[in-house]
């Protein structure tokens, strides 16, 4: 089966104010919604989750009841302590309903990226199932330089080797459940990206060519931006 797993579990501190940013409203919805939506028009993905702060459990049922036709069966479960932990409460709850399977595919997702495409999406499907492991990713549009202090440069790579981490970041689920289930505690902390588990046990992650426009909300200046591209849909 296809999962899908919106990452909600985050609380947005850097755009400070009182609530997660995927739930603010983009238009005549809240973030959340709109990423939700991208997924439900998949017709490869069998069943959508939803990982949110346990303090936020009430008011994304809320949100769920509000905008989403009931037939489309929504599953939420409760956030972890960092996203890597998000995804493993989000597998454990696909496992109880559905149990282990080496066919499992599971497509993650960040609830601020509301511009996903049906194309990233489908790719990220076709990769995972055919290589076991996919990131999305854009080609460097500036030079990135590596500064070791953050005061002067260390180096500067060649920038047609750089490309910039989006999501979905999608993984046959019992490749990606072996390899975190390995990692120390000391590793669990310091490996918060899901596909660079993958990197640091040398397995292959391909590559899914993202887009612009799948940028993530981080800032307040990206949710005006994202506020303007909804205006002209
Ligand atoms: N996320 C998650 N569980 C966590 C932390 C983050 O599911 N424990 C999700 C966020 O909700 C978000 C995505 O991971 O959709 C990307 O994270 P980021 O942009 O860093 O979101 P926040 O952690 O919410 O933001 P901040 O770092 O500003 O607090």
């Amino acid at each position: 089966m296809i999962f899908g797993a919106i990452l909600a579990g985050g609380k947005g501190s850097r755009m400070g104010i009182d609530k997660p940013k995927q739930f603010l409203m983009l238009g005549e919805k809240p973030i959340l919604i709109h990423t939700l939506e991208k997924f439900l028009l998949c017709e490869k993905i069998d069943e959508l989750y939803v990982g949110v702060h346990p303090d936020w459990m009430d008011y994304a049922q809320d949100l769920l009841d509000k905008y989403m036709n009931e037939n489309n069966t929504i599953v939420l479960v409760s956030g972890g302590k960092d996203r890597n932990s998000t995804i493993f409460n989000i597998v454990e709850e696909i496992e109880k309903k559905h149990g282990e399977s080496e066919e499992h595919i599971i497509v993650t997702h960040d609830s601020v990226r509301p511009f996903v495409t049906h194309r990233i999406i489908n790719d990220n499907i076709e990769k995972a199932i055919q290589y076991g492991a996919c990131d999305t990713v854009l080609e460097a549009a500036d030079t990135i330089v590596v500064s070791q202090n953050g005061e002067e440069i260390s180096e500067i790579p060649e920038r047609n080797k750089m490309f910039q981490g989006q999501t979905p970041q999608s993984f046959k689920m019992s490749l990606l459940k072996k390899l975190y289930c390995d990692l120390s505690e000391e590793e669990k902390n310091i490996l918060t990206d899901a596909c660079k588990i993958c990197v640091v046990r040398n397995v292959p992650v391909k590559l899914v060519k993202g887009e612009v426009s799948n940028f993530k909300i981080t800032t307040m200046s990206d949710f005006k931006i994202a506020k303007a591209m909804v205006m002209e849909e």
